[in-house]
């Protein structure tokens, strides 16, 4: 392993919601913490969910958004930082993550493939009378000339993620020496198919999760553990 990564002129990195998981927030399709066990994602993660009760799915957001207010990045995300600021160039980070903790441990240059929570847009296209800023208070805000609603800047089911992130990423999967993938269980596509892609192109594929994911017969190595103690011992190595 360490030779692989002091030998890879590029790395790509790939994470999911299990990134996140040791800095309190959960993740989507681990039983019983997950949200899909608590919640349809037919009801909360789709545009025909969020149309039929928005007051319903934008307080479900809010919730997320208030937590995470109150969680800090971990090692795992500080290590990915670190090295992107000690190896200008050298590690792409793609994430499917929402929640900005990338960011928030100084990662640069993130490939959020699903969006961000924190940010708004409107529901249907916005005419002159829309501002975001000026958007009336409710469950969820809404323009008050024309009823507009304010929704969640993420990608949500049966939703384009946005191209030119997309295209970036591939990129990226494409030309990479070695794509690092943590904490996804690989169930969302196209996120997923980024490994795929890594290793037709040529690239090794090592996964980080302390359980199997649909992604394991894509890896050469699996490194059963967690984003917070296999990446700070990992990329010190590279
Ligand atoms: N470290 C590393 N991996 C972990 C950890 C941890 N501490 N804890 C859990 N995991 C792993 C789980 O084993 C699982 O494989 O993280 C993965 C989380 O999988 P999901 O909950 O399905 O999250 P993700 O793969 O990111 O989901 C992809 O699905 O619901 C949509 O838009 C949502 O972006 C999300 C997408």
């Amino acid at each position: 392993m360490r030779q692989w990564l002091q030998g890879a002129g590029h790395i790509a990195v790939l994470t999911g919601a299990g990134i996140s998981a040791e800095s309190g927030v959960p993740t989507f399709r681990d039983t019983p913490t997950g949200y899909w066990a608590q919640f349809r994602a037919e009801d909360m993660a789709t545009e025909a969910g969020f149309r039929a009760h928005p007051g319903r799915v934008w307080d479900w957001y809010q919730h997320r958004r208030d937590l995470l207010a109150g969680v800090q990045p971990h090692a795992g995300h500080v290590a990915l930082a670190d090295f992107q600021r000690h190896y200008p160039g050298r590690l792409t980070l793609i994430t499917q993550n929402v929640d900005g903790l990338h960011q928030r441990a100084g990662s640069t240059g993130v490939l959020c493939l699903h969006g961000d929570i924190f940010a708004n847009r409107w529901l249907d296209t916005p005419r002159n009378c829309c501002h975001i800023d000026h958007a009336a208070t409710g469950h969820p805000p809404y323009c008050s000339r024309c009823g507009n609603l304010l929704r969640p800047g993420v990608v949500w089911f049966g939703e384009a993620l946005p191209y030119a992130t997309l295209e970036a990423a591939q990129q990226a999967a494409r030309a990479c020496d070695l794509m690092l993938v943590v904490g996804t269980a690989g169930a969302v596509y196209p996120a997923a198919g980024l490994a795929q892609v890594a290793r037709q192109a040529g690239a090794r594929v090592v996964i980080v999760n302390p359980a199997a994911s649909a992604l394991d017969d894509v890896a050469h190595v699996l490194l059963r553990g967690t984003a917070a103690s296999v990446l700070p011992v990992l990329l010190a190595a590279a």
